[in-house]
């Protein structure tokens, strides 16, 4: 059982699309934001077979100490052949051991134009304050 999900597992990864990037704090590429040590960065793909459908990891990627911003991030998935692009999105969250907590504040479709590699830049905004 374990041996056919590894199989499963490797047949996925190297038929696998790269997307990769950079995350962006209030859209700047240009300033770089200092954070606290140990903030963590998930950056996952998911995708919904319905606008409101439930949601399913497609694939994600994790970098446990996150110095500042911009940060780069790269991860490799399988879109699945049966969901439209239309329904893939990418995003990221960052957590702080101090509480902050950043996310991406709107949807960030896959590219239409998705090829074996893919660059997505994610904004992300600060929303510690709970809003
Ligand atoms: C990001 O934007 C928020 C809301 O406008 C602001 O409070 C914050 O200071 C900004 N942070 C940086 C590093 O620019």
């Amino acid at each position: 059982m374990f041996r056919a999900l590894l199989i499963v597992c490797l047949a996925h990864f190297t038929i696998g699309e790269t997307i990769s990037g950079r995350v962006l704090l209030n859209g700047s590429s240009s300033s770089t934001t200092r954070l606290p040590s140990g903030c963590q960065l998930i950056v996952k793909v998911t995708s919904t077979a319905m606008a409101d459908g439930p949601v399913t990891v497609l694939g994600s990627t994790q970098y446990s100490n996150v110095v500042s911003f911009p940060t780069s991030y790269s991860l490799t998935y399988t879109p699945p052949v049966d969901v439209p692009i239309d329904f893939q999105a990418v995003s990221a969250h960052v957590t702080c051991p101090n509480g902050a907590r950043y996310l991406n504040d709107h949807r960030i479709p896959v590219p239409k134009e998705n090829g074996v590699d893919t660059v997505v830049n994610i904004n992300v905004i600060d929303i510690r304050g709970g809003k």
